[in-house]
């Protein structure tokens, strides 16, 4: 490679120092190194807490089946949208968050979507790593079999006591936090597409064989037909923005996620099959992961609007009193730790590749500097669960700011600025490229019309109406 650029040189008269930074900012670029390694990455960061903690709560808050509907909606009327248009900008411009959005429109201001991404991945980190950290601690609680006997006050005041603690939350979130470091340390092939390719499998038959424990437990009926039978009666205004930032938060869209991990994929992937199948099996995995969970709630009599507890008090509890409980515990609490660190390598990639490519810093420094930055902030969500409950602002405790912050309001904007850049501002020929690989691909002309209506109408719309709606209440 060398030996060719000094050739080159030579006979072009460059400057020979000119090239070389050149060869060398390419070939220090990552890449992803098979199609299905890319899948499971995608798949991998979709699919996490998002599925395992937050949809059944929220399906058990807003009324089971008819919550699932409006979410299915949502996914394949915005979310689909907004994950396509965010691969063509991360694909195309093959960039992290900001320098994407400059490379495709130079001299605009839209490098602000990109800051803005970085930002949403910042505040989700540090709320998420803690939360990762409660399922590292209820996974070293299950080996322990401390789940085998007990009512619910045992389990409820067994949570609030410790993520009410002070240590102990701290030392897990740190564990959490450096395990995901030290995956993103090892880069894009080796670190986030390896770990991903044995996990995925793992998680999803881990998941399946809970599902089919739980459905065929004595007195589940109830349960499967909450899943499926809708009742409309629940549904509220609020179920509708739930749902959207449930979609949102789950499919990992509106904070330049998809973007960077899109421009590691390459340029000749069908990056429309790419993102119907991560989110097929996005939403594949919360059905999956509600008929685990709402089958057993129902089973033993169990509130199903729990809220944010409900997989950490109200599942150990069936975990008691279930046969084969106790084991059933260790392989639920393992999926979960995984699933929400195939969840937090996407996230810190995010943060990790933008330091790289603004300040031109190492990929360790980078993770090093990010780690602090999050571990910190981190530790203040920590302890806004205890010592610090009563230090508010606007009314909420710094762990809800950041979570409403991010899932309710910057990722809906960030998905809004995207299809908006995507359906408005990049040329139709440079999208129809994008999504066709230059020609390459053939593709019915239907299936790209109805893309691009849905990116440059359908979506936008959908998301400004909830955002009135929403001032409006
Ligand atoms: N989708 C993940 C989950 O369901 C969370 C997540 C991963 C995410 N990467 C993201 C959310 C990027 C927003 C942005 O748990």
């Amino acid at each position: 490679m060398l030996a060719n650029a000094r050739l080159y040189c030579y006979i072009y008269g460059i400057q020979e120092k000119t090239i070389l930074t050149m060869t060398d900012q390419t070939a220090k670029r990552d890449s992803f190194g098979s199609s299905f390694g890319v899948l499971v990455a995608l798949a991998g960061s979709a699919v996490g807490l998002g599925n395992l903690w937050r949809f059944p709560y929220l399906l058990g808050q807003n009324g089971g089946a008819a919550f699932i509907l409006i979410y299915l909606g949502f996914v394949l009327l915005v979310g689909l949208p907004v994950m396509l248009a965010e691969f063509i900008i991360g694909r195309r411009s093959q960039a992290s968050a900001r320098a994407a959005f400059r490379k495709l429109a130079p001299g605009s201001r839209w490098g602000i979507t990109g800051v803005l991404g970085v930002i949403c991945c910042v505040l989700i980190l540090s709320f998420y790593s803690v939360v990762g950290g409660w399922g590292a601690e209820y996974l070293y609680k299950a080996v322990c079999f401390d789940f085998t006997t007990g009512d619910s006050n045992t389990f409820s005041n067994l949570f609030s006591g410790f993520s009410t603690s002070v240590w102990r939350p701290l030392i897990c979130h740190g564990i959490f936090l450096a395990l995901t470091a030290g995956i993103v340390i090892a880069g894009v092939k080796n670190g986030i597409e390896k770990f991903s390719k044995v996990m995925m499998p793992l998680l999803f038959l881990i998941v399946i064989g809970i599902a089919v424990r739980s459905m065929t437990l004595e007195g589940s009926g109830p349960g499967i037909s909450y899943l499926f039978k809708p009742d409309w009666s629940k549904v509220t205004s609020q179920t509708f923005l739930a749902a959207l930032g449930q979609a949102f938060f789950s499919l990992s869209l509106g904070a330049c996620m998809v973007i960077t991990y899109a421009s590691y994929v390459k340029k000749d992937a069908n990056i429309i099959s790419l993102g119907a199948q991560t989110a097929a099996a996005d939403t594949v995995f919360a059905l999956i992961a509600g008929c685990a969970i709402m089958p057993a709630v129902f089973a033993f009599g169990i509130a199903p609007g729990e809220g944010p507890g409900l997989v950490f008090i109200t599942l150990p509890q069936i975990f008691s009193q279930m046969p084969l409980g106790g084991v059933v515990a260790i392989f639920f609490f393992l999926a979960l730790l995984l699933a929400a660190l195939t969840s937090s390598i996407s996230i810190l990639e995010v943060i990790v590749a933008f330091c790289i490519e603004e300040f031109k810093m190492k990929r360790k420094a980078a993770v090093a500097v990010v780690f602090i930055l999050i571990w910190i902030l981190g530790v203040l969500c920590s302890l806004s669960m205890g010592p610090l409950a009563d230090f508010k602002i606007f009314g909420k405790t710094i762990f809800d700011l950041f979570d409403f912050l991010s899932a309710n309001f910057l990722m809906l904007i960030g998905g809004l600025l995207v299809v908006i850049f995507v359906g408005w501002r990049l040329g139709r020929k440079e999208v129809y490229d994008e999504l066709t690989n230059g020609g390459g691909l053939k593709l019915s002309p239907w299936l790209l019309k109805t893309i691009i209506f849905l990116i440059r109408f359908v979506a936008p719309l959908a998301l400004i109406a909830i955002a009135v709606f929403q001032i409006h209440e």
